[in-house]
């Protein structure tokens, strides 16, 4: 299994671009099995949720090339709507097969996901959303089984809770039903309004995406990318928040290229917050953020929010950046139930974290110091990276292949902008 060895002290300075968004890619590779013509991507980024998902697209039947950074699928047609067990207890977004499957094919069976290290994770809301649509759902030897074989019917679904996957499997599903269907309570995040883009693109009928109502007229079918063009998918907005967290942390001066910054002003706002500078420099293509930190950081407050609040995915980074800012910062978790993985080991690196249910108090600044520590799921290795940069002497991470599932090249990024990073085998 491999290894981050990662010497800490070094000001992150310089240039980084941020990647396509993994969460983004997902739902935008299911998609393609909308359709029986070619759709073809760009900016998806290579890193194994992705590969993950590729092979479900494969296992169902669909072709999927890669060539000149763009991936191309071609799901003409679909032998098996499945996505099988060995699949999808290594990622969870594959029940987001399950609303293009039963939509194109009338049917689908999608192996129940388990628990996962940040909580228990049911797919309860994409259930229920498909069956207002007029599917008819089985459980059965761990799967679901979803049948709709006169096609599924537009519908007004409101969804208990925010779901983002949730939203997005609801949507792929509503765009092949007969009439309207309105997603209420529906999921803000620039992912859900990514995917809509793409099925806007192939012919569906979507208003509101990207807002917590949305409106679907359903068509009877949807076509590939138009030929000669390709859907680029909108930039990691945490692959660019983690490293402005890195920037601030090192006390560096770090550009972050090829995102945007409208999808990070939660982030952007706590940075300034805490005393670090954000600004926004104008770029020739792409847009960019650069942070700057003198080092002196102040403790501020944080709770994490679906979007525009502040995400979840950033809950465990911020925390490491609050280990060296002045005073004490209480850290509120309300997405998951068990998303404090990185405490303990934080703790290891001397962080002075104290844990009160939903709530973390972290008191700073620490002096951090490397030490021998495991990842435990991909945001909280993520953490530990930071926090290994800003640690006195050298820290070991093991198990990076939860990093691998999310971050593309990351030690390659950051060696480029100084850290010094080497992945060990
Ligand atoms: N929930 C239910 N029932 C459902 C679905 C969700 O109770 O049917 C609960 C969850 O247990 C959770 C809350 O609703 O407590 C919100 O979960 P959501 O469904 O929004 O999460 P998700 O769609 O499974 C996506 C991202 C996550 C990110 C969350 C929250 C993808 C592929 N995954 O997950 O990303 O944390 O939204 O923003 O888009 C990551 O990239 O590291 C990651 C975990």
């Amino acid at each position: 299994m491999d290894k981050f060895l990662i010497q800490g002290g070094q000001p992150l300075e310089g240039r980084i671009a941020a990647s396509g968004a993994k969460n983004s890619a997902l739902p935008v590779l299911a998609a393609c099995l909308l359709t029986a013509e070619k759709v073809t991507l760009d900016r998806i980024p290579q890193v194994r949720d992705i590969a993950t998902m590729e092979r479900l697209l494969k296992h169902a039947g669909a072709q999927v090339t890669r060539r000149n950074g763009q991936v191309t699928v071609d799901a003409a047609t679909i032998a098996h709507p499945e996505a099988p067990y060995e699949v999808v207890k290594t990622m969870r977004a594959s029940s987001l097969v399950l609303g293009p499957l039963v939509a194109r094919c009338g049917r689908a069976r999608v192996s129940l996901p388990g628990g996962c290290a940040i909580g228990a994770r049911p797919i309860n809301l994409h259930v229920a959303g498909l069956e207002r649509l007029g599917a008819v759902v089985r459980q059965e030897h761990g799967y679901i089984e979803a049948e709709a074989p006169h096609g599924l019917t537009g519908a007004e679904v409101t969804f208990d809770r925010i779901s983002v996957t949730g939203t997005e499997d609801l949507l792929m599903a509503a765009v092949l039903a007969r009439g309207e269907t309105v997603i209420h309570n529906a999921a803000c995040e620039p992912e859900v309004a990514d995917v809509a883009a793409l099925l806007i693109k192939m012919g569906a009928r979507i208003e509101g995406a990207g807002t917590s109502t949305i409106r679907v007229q359903g068509v009877d079918r949807l076509h590939g990318t138009p030929p000669g063009t390709a859907h680029a998918i909108i930039p990691d907005r945490i692959e660019a928040g983690t490293f402005l967290i890195a920037g601030a942390l090192t006390a560096g001066d770090l550009t972050v290229t090829d995102c945007e910054p409208e999808h990070l002003r939660a982030l952007i706002a706590k940075l300034n917050e805490a005393g670090a500078e954000v600004t926004e420099p104008a770029q020739g293509q792409g847009r960019s953020i650069r942070v700057r930190s003198k080092g002196k950081l102040k403790s501020v407050d944080m709770t994490t929010q679906e979007h525009p609040g502040f995400p979840t995915d950033l809950q465990a980074q911020f925390m490491a950046l609050m280990t060296q800012a002045d005073g004490i910062a209480m850290i509120t978790e309300t997405i998951f139930e068990n998303r404090f993985m990185h405490v303990q080991e934080l703790a290891r690196m001397g962080a002075n974290i104290r844990l009160e249910g939903r709530r973390a108090l972290v008191a700073g600044p620490t002096r951090l110091s490397g030490a021998q520590v495991i990842a435990s799921d991909l945001r909280a290795s993520a953490s530990l990276v930071l926090a290994a940069l800003a640690a006195a002497g050298e820290t070991l991470i093991d198990r990076v292949y939860h990093i691998d599932r999310g971050y593309e090249k990351i030690e390659a990024k950051l060696a480029g902008v100084g850290a010094r990073i080497k992945r060990v085998k």
